[in-house]
């Protein structure tokens, strides 16, 4: 369920048209609808009410301060993969003790940031960083709490590059090697091994994965418990799919009976790093019509927006549904829709049965509130789109558009090259 409808002929996000929001902060622009984001938070928070967990939204999906703030409102924590993360996070005013810390690569200089504000938990991913951290805790005088993101090698069936829980990817550490580094760890002063976790991939459609992937890692909890190492916590990552096209994921609660029957009875508190399923469908990009081409090949409807803007279509191929902001009722035509980028992979549908579109027409490309506006850049020197959020009747922009001159900020020309322009060589 999302709050994207058609009324009066028209595309509204809640209680507002699109079209309106359009014509008052311009194009491109992402849109959040906060019911829809607050609904699908919930709706997974709630579907795990009967143990104890922590849903830490998985912030690389959509690391907007407003969107952190509201589930912060809700209860919910974050996940986090780098110092800017935490930086954001803690502006936003999610709590340290709400954070937990994943990713392959974290420097010295992050860890030590981390650490000195008291986040949750380091959910480590290599045996060199585990001595890193407790190096790092030695120095500063604190412990640190962690980890260890494991490998369970279990196939998500998802698009391989986003899929993180086999053996060949670079993610976690070998479960087989699991008990090793926690006995390594539990060896270490600046450490406390306090959990397990995993996170085996992103746009899951089935449960089985995680569910296979939970009872290789209920094996790792008890070999830990015969070692005389006690966990408090299981983080299961995030992943749970959304509809794009015609998927057809599971729901948060049938995830969630799934994950309570194959744990049982536990003392565990659950940790859980959901993004896409919690803003994917609670975002739209709105774009406007430049100009239309018709090849002999092919038709090509070219927009405001482009892969800078939403990067999914050309990194993934994948699929973002087009619809008309006013529909027209004109016959559908097979179009290409392309940005202006100079590249041919700019693209955000192909081959797409379309409305016919006219210049100056608006579209949305729906589910784009995860890894959209995250994942967008400057590429070309096309200042990023702006964000709004839309609460019933009203909208906010929570993410002013960038300007030409925000394009040029911290860069510099060195001495040697400003002598005067006009003398030339
Ligand atoms: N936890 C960890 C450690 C992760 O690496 C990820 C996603 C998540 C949680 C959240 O996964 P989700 O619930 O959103 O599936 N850019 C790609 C997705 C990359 C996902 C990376 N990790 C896309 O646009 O499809």
């Amino acid at each position: 369920m999302h709050h994207f409808h058609y009324k009066e002929d028209q595309l509204f996000c809640e209680d507002v048209p699109v079209a309106e929001v359009a014509r008052e902060v311009g194009t491109p622009l992402y849109l959040y609808s906060h019911a829809t984001l607050r609904q699908h938070f919930l709706a997974f928070d709630r579907a795990f009410s009967g143990v104890r967990h922590l849903t830490c939204f998985s912030m690389k999906s959509n690391s907007n301060m407003a969107i952190l703030r509201l589930f912060a409102l809700l209860g919910g924590g974050v996940d986090i993969v780098s110092g800017g993360e935490l930086y954001r996070a803690l502006k936003a005013g999610v709590k340290p003790d709400r954070i937990v810390y994943s990713g392959v690569g974290k420097g010295e200089a992050d860890l030590e940031y981390a650490l000195s504000t008291g986040i949750l938990m380091f959910n480590v991913e290599s045996s060199q960083e585990i001595v890193r951290l407790n190096q790092v805790a030695k120095r500063i005088g604190r412990r640190a709490r962690l980890s260890i993101r494991v490998n369970p090698d279990v196939d998500p069936k998802t698009h391989p590059y986003i899929s993180t829980g086999l053996k060949e990817n670079k993610f976690g550490i070998d479960i087989s090697d699991a008990l090793d580094q926690y006995r390594m760890a539990s060896g270490l002063k600046g450490l406390d091994a306090v959990g397990v976790s995993c996170h085996i991939g992103s746009q899951l459609t089935q449960v089985e994965p995680f569910v296979d992937a939970l009872r290789k890692l209920k094996g790792l909890i008890r070999a830990l418990g015969d070692e005389g190492i006690r966990v408090d916590f299981l983080d299961l990552g995030g992943g749970l799919g959304i509809t794009y096209e015609n998927e057809a994921p599971p729901h948060p609660e049938e995830y969630a009976r799934a994950v309570q029957a194959e744990l049982g009875a536990t003392d565990l508190t659950l940790i859980f790093e959901p993004g896409r399923v919690i803003a994917g469908n609670a975002g739209i990009l709105v774009t406007k019509v430049l100009y239309t081409k018709a090849t002999r090949e092919k038709t090509f409807f070219v927009v405001d927006a482009a892969m800078n803007d939403l990067m999914r279509p050309c990194l993934y191929d994948s699929f973002h549904a087009i619809q008309p902001v006013r529909p027209r009722g004109r016959e559908k035509v097979k179009a290409d829709v392309v940005g202006p980028i100079c590249e041919s992979g700019d693209f955000l549908a192909r081959e797409r049965e379309v409305e016919r579109l006219d210049p100056g027409d608006l579209i949305a490309v729906m589910s784009a509130g995860a890894y959209g506006f995250s994942m967008s850049s400057t590429y070309n020197s096309r200042p990023r789109a702006c964000e709004v959020m839309v609460k019933e009747d009203r909208y906010y922009t929570i993410r002013k558009r960038e300007g030409f001159e925000d394009l040029i900020r911290g860069e510099s020309i060195p001495d040697f090259l400003t002598e005067d322009l006009d003398r030339g060589e």
